[in-house]
């Protein structure tokens, strides 16, 4: 029997084949993002994204099968800041389902609830024996795994592993995490200890035939308010609506830890000096801002004439500065992607919900809180994704980024 997105596909392939003025959209099903900054409490998100790198750090080394040093132990024993800024997905599971507010995560892989709206089982549920754990940075999660019918838009994956929580901690205001990195990052989560991983959901729609290609696209868009409609979540494909130009590939790194993650290799300058030679790092929609090696942001600092600000934790310029602030580039397997002055800064409109004084000029660019050469020597966050379009392709273990209408707004 032909499955609706198989039948889809032939039929688009005839209609093409019979004329070719005919458009082939790749297809693809999508769900809509809601932003969303928690402004009840007055966040650092400097030191929530610093915590957040130091835990995958760690998830990487115990994934390696190393053993975790007393600092990296306690990270995950660490009092954490509730999630600043995140992007969130209605996900349904059960039958018939309940709707979970669930934050999309690029940095991790499973996929769990229950933080804040309890887990309700219903005819679908399958409790299995096994434990599940998972620690963030921003936060952990500990419970019980079951199989449950796990509905996404109009798609429904039967029997996908989830999470239940029985503890949570940094997650007030959600109801858990889709988990949409690399499966191998599951490795470790479930106990008693077995080498095997959890299929993603991503894993799942692409096996049982619901997606045609093991692939992911992003959407988020640069906003100036607290909470906003305005992302996109495409399984299967990209959707072309959302990005201007072609999408260019850059491959996984083979530089560990990064490689564990959707990892790339990248060069940064600043105007025409570089200020990080290329180097491994990441890319991640659980980081809020863009974090670069520790000698990378003393040359931008330097550059900038920049100061820390002691309030919000992030690196503050004067308006005259800002009048001069050059443009950041990233490059990437032979392609650069342009942050302009507008798209470094922090939105002013919304200085207050971090802490920060009306009228100042913060940047996103951060430090990582160690110097190049560690294999994890950026992280391109929120603050990135918000100006391209990014693309996660699991079958051909590559990243891929488009210009989008936002890439050169001035909206900040
Ligand atoms: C915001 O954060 C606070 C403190 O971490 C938490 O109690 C609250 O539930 C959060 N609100 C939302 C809407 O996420
Ligand atoms: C990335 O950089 C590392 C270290 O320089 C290099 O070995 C590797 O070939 C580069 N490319 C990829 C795809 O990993
Ligand atoms: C920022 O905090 C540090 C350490 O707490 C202090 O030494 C410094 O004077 C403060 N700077 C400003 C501008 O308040």
């Amino acid at each position: 029997m032909f499955s609706t997105a198989l039948l889809t596909t032939i039929l688009l392939a005839l209609s093409v084949a019979a004329n070719p003025v005919v458009q082939v959209r790749n297809s693809h099903i999508s769900l809509p993002l809601s932003r969303r900054l928690n402004t009840t409490s007055a966040h650092n998100l400097l030191r929530h994204d610093v915590q957040r790198v130091k835990a995958l750090k760690a998830r990487a080394k115990a994934a390696l099968g190393g053993e975790l040093s007393f600092e990296e132990a306690a990270v995950i024993d660490e009092q954490v800041d509730n999630q600043a800024v995140t992007y969130i997905a209605s996900i349904g599971v059960g039958t018939p389902p309940t709707t979970y507010q669930l934050l999309v995560d690029t940095g991790s892989s499973n996929t769990w609830v229950g933080a804040t709206t309890a887990y309700a089982r219903t005819s679908s549920s399958v409790q299995t024996s096994n434990r599940v754990s998972v620690t963030y940075g921003s936060g952990s999660f500990s419970g019980t795994e079951f199989l449950d019918a796990v509905h996404i838009s109009s798609l429904v994956i039967p029997q996908q592993s989830i999470g239940v929580a029985s503890r949570s901690s940094g997650f007030q205001g959600t109801d858990g995490i889709l988990g949409i990195g690399p499966v191998d990052l599951t490795q470790g989560t479930l106990s008693p200890a077995t080498s095997s991983l959890i299929p993603t959901v991503t894993d799942n729609l692409f096996s049982q035939g619901s997606i045609t290609a093991n692939e992911i696209g992003i959407s988020f868009e640069p906003t100036t308010s607290d909470e906003v409609l305005n992302g996109e979540l495409a399984w299967g494909g990209t959707d072309s609506s959302k990005f201007s130009g072609s999408i260019n590939f850059t491959p996984i790194t083979s530089t560990s830890p990064s490689n564990l993650f959707w990892g790339i290799n990248q060069s940064v300058r600043y105007g025409s000096t570089s200020i990080l030679s290329t180097t491994a790092g990441i890319v991640d929609t659980g980081t809020t801002l863009v974090l670069l090696a520790s000698d990378a942001i003393s040359r931008y600092q330097q550059l900038t004439g920049a100061v820390l600000d002691n309030n919000t934790g992030l690196l503050r310029i004067t308006s005259a500065q800002f009048a001069n602030l050059q443009s950041l580039f990233f490059t990437t397997n032979g392609v650069t992607y342009e942050l302009t002055a507008n798209a470094q800064i922090w939105p002013r409109a919304l200085n207050a919900d971090i802490g920060g004084t009306a009228g100042n000029i913060y940047l996103i660019v951060g430090d990582i809180g160690t110097p190049s050469g560690e294999g994890f020597d950026f992280v391109n966050g929120f603050a990135f994704l918000e100006r391209f379009y990014s693309v996660f392709d699991t079958a051909n273990r590559r990243v891929g980024f488009a210009t989008t209408p936002f890439t050169t707004a001035t909206t900040n």
